[in-house]
């Protein structure tokens, strides 16, 4: 009987720290959950016991792919950054490589807390996502602030995916116990949302207003006179003889 009470407490705990995450998980990163924490030689036994499960190497897999999605951003953020045309957004953007930076070497250390290699798995959503930027500054003029909003729309997207990501790896972490990498997840997660924010309001108060105003482009007007000219026939070849 003893036994049965002792398994009957544990989901009843389990279900009062779920309670507390979904503060955080809709709160997306702005607000800090009260976390109830475990001692460490409890955290160090059931991360024993959890080390093989499936919901940890599904924390681990999204971690992978994760740390590759912000290897790219580092890679991928200077084109943006150049496009660029509004001061305040490429200055955002250049806050956000330097930060975005910082995000992976706390990945490093997230892997480092669970005692495995920081490796990094392609992430297709990412490479998407930065392939659908890259589009939108092919196809907008360049110096436009329509080519702004682009690339604003595209960060947004991007930053977006992270907020879900970092929302969604710190609720496995607490849930697994890995406290203290809960703590990192969640200062990248209240990052990716004030960038986030940061770029709404360059959107909102200087870049949409402005590209609202932006000109229809001279080639396309030239196109279009071309394609209604008169087109002469070569007639001479036919009158030889
Ligand atoms: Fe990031």
């Amino acid at each position: 009987m003893k036994t049965a009470t002792a398994t009957k407490s544990k989901p009843a705990a389990k279900k009062a720290s779920v309670s507390t995450k979904k503060t955080s998980n809709s709160a997306a990163g702005k607000t800090t959950a009260a976390r109830s924490r475990k001692s460490a030689s409890t955290q160090m036994k059931e991360a024993a016991s959890k080390e093989n499960s499936p919901f940890e190497k599904m924390f681990e897999d999204i971690l992978k792919d994760t740390l590759w999605a912000e290897q790219h951003i580092v890679a991928s953020l200077p084109k943006m950054i150049e496009a660029a045309s509004t001061e305040s957004l490429k200055e955002a953007l250049e806050d956000h490589l330097h930060i975005t930076k910082k995000q992976v070497r706390r990945l490093e250390k997230v892997f480092q807390l669970l005692g495995k290699d920081a490796k990094a798995v392609k992430c297709p959503v990412m490479e998407a996502l930065v392939k659908e930027g890259n589009k939108m500054i092919e196809e907008t003029p360049e110096g436009s602030m329509t080519r702004d909003a682009g690339i604003i729309i595209s960060a947004q997207k991007i930053e977006h995916y992270e907020i879900a990501a970092y929302g969604s790896l710190l609720q496995v972490a607490l849930t697994l116990g890995h406290d203290d990498a809960a703590d990192l997840l969640e200062q990248t997660l209240m990052e990716e949302s004030d960038a986030d924010e940061m770029l709404s309001e360059i959107a909102e108060t200087e870049v949409n207003p402005m590209a609202d105003y932006d000109e229809p482009e001279q080639e396309e007007q030239d196109t279009e006179e071309e394609q209604d000219e008169p087109i002469e026939e070569p007639v001479e070849a036919e009158e030889e003889e």
